[in-house]
């Protein structure tokens, strides 16, 4: 289509890139694969945007949309309910770990972030602890763009043309063992020290100021960090001690994308409220959710209380249907489990692929994987930003789709591939991906 770029404002996309080549412009999917405009076929090693976890082409999630909207089209939340928003909200608090219960629909991850952090605020106001504002999230993490989720995101590259942003967003170390500042040869050692240093920030910042944590279950930019073990059990810890509420940010890492609904029951912590979006209703419609408890909802049941926030499509009718008919698909068809019973082979897989000099480390868990490229495997050695823009922009990026593979090469931390495929995959994919992946790494390889 040769007039994509003539009034189309992509996102994060550099438009000039394109005033003299193609826009890639996807037309179809089904299963795990996407077709272009000129019939090319693709891999969708990312789930669109880790979004599409049931797969495409599922024509019973299309037809669950077309049902609701010829019903009823929109409705707002804003005093008044409607069917699928109450079933939905029914069916995900009973999804959820311990007593998170309360689901507060909006229409993104973006949204489901910034009502996090207004009601962790609001809360604390309520509650005798007015000066408790301030959060606390990672370094190179990325939680959203609007103004108060681009406060918390820990990408410094993607947020000063917009500064200043909202004040007290306060960072600390991620979990990236690979590049370990400390303890790099004790996982748990490692752990416990990352998760410390989040009880010296709130300690730095004053205990009576901070209201919150955001971290996410697996740390998706910089490629895909796990939690040590032992890290969130001391992340609870700490919160407990200084009343701080744990925000899991699950945007990408729930509804199976780990193996289970939510990623805080994969690795067994208990959050204070979960954000997701995203794979809620595998992209066949916009939804995004932040859930709390009955204690976070308490403050705001007086006679003339609430919480004073809300969008318009919050909750929007045909996404909760379509999400309701995408949860109906997963417990069908086990997509959680079917996830649990081939990680390993997907990781197996992916570890092949050791044996390129330019693979310094494969990490992640479930169906959510981040291969770090280095330039000396050795030492570790990382590109230079002139050689990374050479390799990931100049080259990789576009030589994995011209052989085939949708992913994701990504240089806002130290350089990586990314891959999220739909949890259907199987074996055939993880070969298909590796297979890409060993041509044109090792091509790439050839260029340094
Ligand atoms: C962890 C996390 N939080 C928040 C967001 C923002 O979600 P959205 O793009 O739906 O606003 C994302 C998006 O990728 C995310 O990965």
């Amino acid at each position: 289509m040769a007039n994509a770029t003539d009034h189309l404002w992509m996102h994060f996309t550099r438009m000039a890139s394109y005033s003299a080549g193609e826009v890639p412009t996807i037309v179809r999917g089904e299963g795990a694969y996407v077709w272009d405009a000129q019939g090319r076929r693709y891999l969708d090693g990312l789930a669109g945007l880790f979004v599409v976890n049931a797969g495409h082409g599922r024509t019973e999630l299309a037809e669950a949309a077309a049902k609701q909207a010829g019903e009823l089209a929109y409705f707002p939340l804003w005093s008044y309910a409607h069917p699928k928003a109450i079933e939905l909200a029914e069916r995900i608090a009973a999804l959820t770990p311990g007593d998170l219960n309360r689901i507060f629909f909006t229409t993104g991850g973006s949204e489901a972030v910034e009502a996090a952090w207004k009601l962790a605020r609001a809360y604390f106001k309520r509650t005798g602890k007015p000066n408790k504002y301030k959060v606390i999230s990672r370094y190179i993490a990325y939680h959203g763009t609007s103004m108060g989720a681009l406060s918390i995101t820990g990408l410094p590259g993607i947020k000063s043309d917009f500064e200043p942003l909202v004040p007290g967003a306060i960072k600390v170390p991620n979990t990236n063992f690979y590049r370990a500042p400390e303890h790099g040869d004790d996982h748990e050692a490692f752990g416990r020290w990352a998760a410390d240093e989040i009880g010296r920030a709130i300690e730095r910042e004053g205990p009576d100021t901070v209201a919150a944590v955001f971290l996410e279950p697996v740390q998706n930019s910089g490629g895909c960090f796990p939690p040590p073990p032992g890290y969130f059990e001391r992340v609870r810890e700490i919160c407990d001690a200084y009343d701080v509420l744990l925000v899991s940010d699950e945007v990408i890492c729930s509804w199976g994308r780990l193996g289970e609904y939510f990623g805080a029951v994969r690795y067994g912590y208990q959050p204070d409220i979960i954000t997701t979006a995203k794979g809620i209703t595998s992209g066949y419609a916009p939804l995004g959710a932040m859930i709390a408890s009955d204690r976070l909802m308490e403050p705001f049941l007086t006679e003339t209380g609430m919480f004073a926030h809300g969008v318009t499509f919050g909750g929007h009718p045909v996404s909760c249907a379509v999400a309701l008919a995408n949860l109906e698909v997963f417990a069908r068809e086990d997509l959680v489990g079917h996830v649990r019973a081939n990680e390993d082979a997907f990781r197996a897989t992916l570890e092949k692929l050791y044996d390129l000099p330019i693979v310094g480390d494969v990490r992640g868990d479930g169906y959510f994987y981040g291969i770090e490229l280095v330039k000396d495997k050795s030492t570790r050695e990382t590109f230079t930003e002139a050689e990374s823009e050479r390799l990931l922009r100049g080259f990789l990026s576009t030589a994995l789709f011209q052989a085939g593979l949708y992913c994701r090469a990504d240089d806002r931390g130290d350089p990586v591939i990314q891959l999220a495929p739909p949890l259907i995959a199987e074996q055939q994919h993880f070969d298909e991906i590796e297979q890409i992946l060993r041509t044109v790494l090792t091509e790439a390889w050839t260029r340094l």
